[in-house]
């Protein structure tokens, strides 16, 4: 089958390539003359872990194109994939011009019976949108508008693509729901079929609710601070429900990346235009921007005010395995520390590069964790990278300032590991 992903960010690549493995000419398709030439080589321009070698093993095998040339990669494709971003607008619900404009620009060279899959996260009600700008620039009107949402988290969406818990078609017509089924089957035994608003309303619901979760667990964090609970021991004890269970909701700063805080407050945006401004995403968007700037009135205190500090973050990107530090936790809390007088000293497994063009020269990014650990006068473990959580606390405190803070922000070690010796250990929710 001839496939065109539009869109070459993370889903957008990972469908693409996903695809072609599974046998099809699969084309990605970008307005970036830049990214594509990239691709075109092999190189994708971010990380995320198996990606790079199988677009480079699918493009050797004549699966995998990129292109810019809407006429092009539209021309002969039976299925098209919209897989563009969705920025905020400012008032907090999705900005659609980009999957307006690729509605848009494909629309005249659309064969009949080719199939608009629109994979993006978008409000219900986009399809007949994506429908009616079509027809105005299309010169037959058969073809189909379906929703496909993705489930894939970064760091792990390869894997999460080829192998996911579910695929949803949100499709009422049989030709589009068969095709569909046909090219899904091999990746899942649960295809699952319902109308497109009701898949947008599932891709929504499934990020609202593991962000309420993590917001949650957060909120019993800070009861289990204020009486000297063990957030760990209690989630341990909850989890052994079976209709809980203890996965998914290790507390920390508060839910970060490109999806959730997006989602939650197009959820939220979404709830108060319908004049449901009581609706629970409005409240839990709201907790979660408000978390970082309780913890650091915690870390304030405990420092007695950050002024003439060194503060070290070990861990830039919002959670491990990838470069991506859209709305991780050191991009809200570090401007904080500086804007009260410290001075920043960063590391990151991954992220360095990234993290260093972000931050310019406000921060210093070290090459080395033993730097950051050797330098601070709190030292904030922001990320559960393998290369911190493995480090023992002795090892760790050898390296830090004597009477200098730990603020571990994933609780990656016990609190009860680092009594006696010469630092200030603070956990959440413990
Ligand atoms: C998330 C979803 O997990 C995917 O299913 C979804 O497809 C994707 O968004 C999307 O909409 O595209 P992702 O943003 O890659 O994927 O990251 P997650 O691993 O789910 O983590 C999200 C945030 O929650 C991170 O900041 C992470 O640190 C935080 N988190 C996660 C916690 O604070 N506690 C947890 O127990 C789990």
């Amino acid at each position: 089958m001839d496939i065109t992903v539009i869109g070459t960010g993370f889903v957008g690549v990972v469908s693409a390539s996903v695809y072609a493995s599974l046998g099809h000419s699969v084309y990605g398709l970008d307005v970036s003359e830049e990214k594509i030439k990239k691709l075109e080589q092999g190189k994708v321009p971010f990380f995320e872990p198996g990606l790079d070698a199988l677009v480079q093993k699918m493009i050797a095998a004549k699966s995998l194109q990129f292109t810019t040339s809407y006429k092009h990669a539209i021309q002969h494709a039976s299925v098209i994939v919209i897989a563009v971003g969705t920025p905020s607008a400012p008032d907090g619900q999705a900005d659609l011009s980009y999957v307006m404009q690729s509605a848009e620009s494909l629309a005249p060279f659309l064969k009949e019976n080719a199939i608009v899959a629109v994979k993006s996260t978008v409000p219900p009600g986009t399809c007949q949108k994506v429908r009616q700008v079509i027809q105005q620039h299309c010169p037959h009107s058969q073809y189909f508008v379906v929703s496909l949402p993705e489930f894939l988290r970064e760091g792990s969406a390869v894997e999460d693509t080829l192998h996911p818990d579910r695929v949803v078609i949100g499709a009422t017509e049989d030709f589009a729901i068969d095709v569909l089924k046909k090219l899904h089957t091999p990746l899942s035994d649960t295809i699952l079929v319902m109308t497109p608003e009701s898949a947008q309303m599932a891709k929504y619901s499934a990020n609202a609710y593991l962000a309420t979760r993590i917001t949650f667990i957060n909120q019993i964090a800070n009861l289990c601070e204020a009486n000297g609970a063990n957030i760990l021991e209690v989630i341990q004890a909850i989890g052994q429900d079976r209709r809980i269970g203890t996965h998914y909701w290790y507390p920390g700063l508060g839910y970060g990346g490109s999806c959730f805080p997006k989602d939650v407050k197009e959820l939220a945006a979404y709830a108060r235009s319908v004049s449901m401004e009581d609706n629970l995403m409005v409240t839990i968007s709201r907790l979660n921007e408000e978390r970082i700037p309780k913890i650091v009135a915690r870390l304030r205190k405990q420092l007695g005010g950050f002024e003439g500090k060194t503060i070290g973050i070990l861990g830039l990107s919002f959670k491990p395995n990838t470069d991506d530090i859209r709305e991780a936790p050191s991009t809200k809390i570090i401007p904080f520390f500086l804007h009260e007088g410290a001075k920043v000293l960063g590391h990151d497994p991954l992220a360095k590069e990234v993290a260093r063009s972000y931050f310019r020269d406000t921060i210093l990014v070290e090459d080395d964790k033993a730097s950051v650990l050797a330098n601070a006068d709190c030292v904030c473990v922001l990320v559960e990278w393998d290369e911190y959580s493995t480090m023992n606390p002795q090892e760790i405190v050898k390296l830090m300032k004597k009477g200098a803070v730990l603020f571990d922000a994933r609780d990656q070690w016990k609190k009860t590991d680092f009594t006696g010796l010469p630092i200030q250990y603070v956990g959440i929710g413990v």
